[in-house]
């Protein structure tokens, strides 16, 4: 049987882990959610897993070195056997020591068209800038801030008198729609590898 277990990992809101979720219950996604681990304690996202009863890991990483913390995250996901590591609003940095140890496998979600706007503020990044098509992308995570193989984009127009929220809004609806079709694609790229 092939392994379609997926670790989310978040730091506040987890609408997409939601969304990733839900699609999973609708029958859209055949995958298994194995564990959401979270950074923050207070993020609303664990809560959520909670609620849903999966397997909701809270791992403080303040005072943490970027790759003493992978090295803990490692450890913590090894037992959950995951097939794909979901980064979804997961507000770290991961280093070579997380990403050696799932090659081509841990996926990230980003509110803009990449390579434009990496990093904080997106979305505030493309009103400033004047662009009057934004999105969103799923990619493989590297070792940069939002690079790395681009997996599935969706435009978003900018329209007259958009602000950060309301282009956020719209843009986030779309990587509601997006996040899992792309988990199928990889797991369909990686049936296809074997
Ligand atoms: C999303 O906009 C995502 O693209 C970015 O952080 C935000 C997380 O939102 N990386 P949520 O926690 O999934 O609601």
């Amino acid at each position: 049987m092939e392994n379609r277990r997926i670790a989310v990992l978040l730091s506040g809101r987890g609408s997409n882990f939601v969304a990733i979720h839900e699609a999973i219950e609708r029958g859209d996604l055949e995958a298994e959610i194995c564990c959401v681990i979270s950074n923050r304690a207070d993020a609303v996202g664990l809560e959520r897993a909670r609620e849903f009863g999966l397997d909701a890991v809270c791992l403080p990483s303040r005072g943490m070195g970027r790759e003493e913390y992978d090295r803990l995250l490692g450890r913590t996901l090894e037992p959950f056997r995951p097939a794909l590591v979901c980064l979804a609003g997961f507000m770290r940095i991961v280093t070579p020591v997380l990403l050696d140890a799932y090659p081509g496998r841990i996926m990230n979600i980003h509110p803009s068209l990449l390579p434009s706007f990496p990093g904080l503020h997106a979305q505030r990044q493309a009103l400033e800038y004047g662009v009057k098509i934004s999105g969103c992308t799923v990619h493989l995570a590297d070792e940069g801030v939002d690079s790395g193989p681009i997996l599935m984009q969706r435009a978003v127009e900018v329209e007259d008198g958009d602000t950060e929220e309301t282009l956020s809004a719209r843009i986030l609806a779309e990587e509601h729609r997006l996040y899992w079709r792309a988990i199928a694609l990889m797991f369909d790229r990686l049936a296809s590898a074997t």
